[in-house]
């Protein structure tokens, strides 16, 4: 079984001063908000149990606004993530929740036009390693990129590498096997303060257990203030 784990905490200080007063996740895109966002991806790849790790100061706004989950179909419950340490660390709340069960892992501010089911039906075949949803951007300075050795496997991450060795973006979507709560438990903090999730997919692609697939359609991160706007483009557009 996999359960799903959705961060919408974070500081979203690229959206600031808007996110002074609104949490990032609570902003509209088309007809919805952020959040349901990833919410929709999860349960459109079949997962239906699924965490949110909010920051403290939202909790009460994400209950009012998702409650059970029963509107959208899905169980939902609710964590707090205290300070903001990272997406690895934000993961790493998922322990209990997660029992022995993998886990999906989606950004709260991803938002895919892809049905990533199929991404969750390779990784079910094994369901051991991790998996990775791949996009080509033409941005890749602004994300982890993934460059490939010559059979197509992944040779490693570069968080927001100077020098791009691909177009291949890492999106906010990805699968692990249950021991990823002991990778994440001895991570080491960055340079930045963070416990960082590439370094989790680099423990994978050392090991060889790490898969992708590539998106298709769109995929955006709606953390500033032109993304968003684009995220607004690219739901309407496919309505
Ligand atoms: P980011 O956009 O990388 O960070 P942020 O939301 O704090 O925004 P900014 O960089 O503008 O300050 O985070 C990606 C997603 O992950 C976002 O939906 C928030 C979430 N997140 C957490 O829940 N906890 C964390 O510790 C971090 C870093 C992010």
């Amino acid at each position: 079984m996999i359960k799903g784990v959705i961060l919408a905490g974070g500081k979203g200080t690229r959206l600031w001063p808007v996110t002074k007063v609104v949490g990032k996740h609570f902003l509209p895109v088309g007809n919805k908000t952020i959040i349901h966002y990833p919410i929709l991806t999860l349960k459109n790849a079949g997962i239906k149990d699924i965490l949110i790790v909010c920051g403290q100061e939202h909790t009460d706004q994400y209950v009012k606004l998702l409650g059970s989950g029963s509107e959208l179909g899905v169980n939902l419950y609710y964590t707090i993530q205290v300070d903001p340490l990272g997406i690895a660390h934000g993961l790493g709340l998922a322990r209990s929740f997660a029992e022995n069960n993998s886990v999906a892992l989606v950004l709260g501010d991803n938002i895919f036009g892809d049905n990533l089911s199929v991404a969750v039906k390779k990784f079910s075949k094994k369901e051991r390693g991790g998996l990775i949803v791949l996009k080509k951007v033409s941005d890749p300075q602004r994300f982890g990129v993934a460059s490939f050795r010559k059979d197509g496997t992944i040779k490693n991450i570069v968080e927001k590498p100077k020098k791009p060795a691909t177009n291949w973006a890492v999106t906010g979507f990805y699968l692990y096997d249950n021991r990823v709560f002991d990778v994440i438990k001895n991570l080491k903090l960055s340079n930045r303060g963070e416990y960082e999730i590439t370094d989790v997919n680099n423990f994978y692609i050392r090991e060889g257990a790490m898969d992708y697939v590539k998106a298709k359609k769109y995929w955006v991160d709606a953390g500033t203030f032109d993304s968003l706007h684009l995220a607004n483009i690219l739901v309407r557009k496919q309505k």
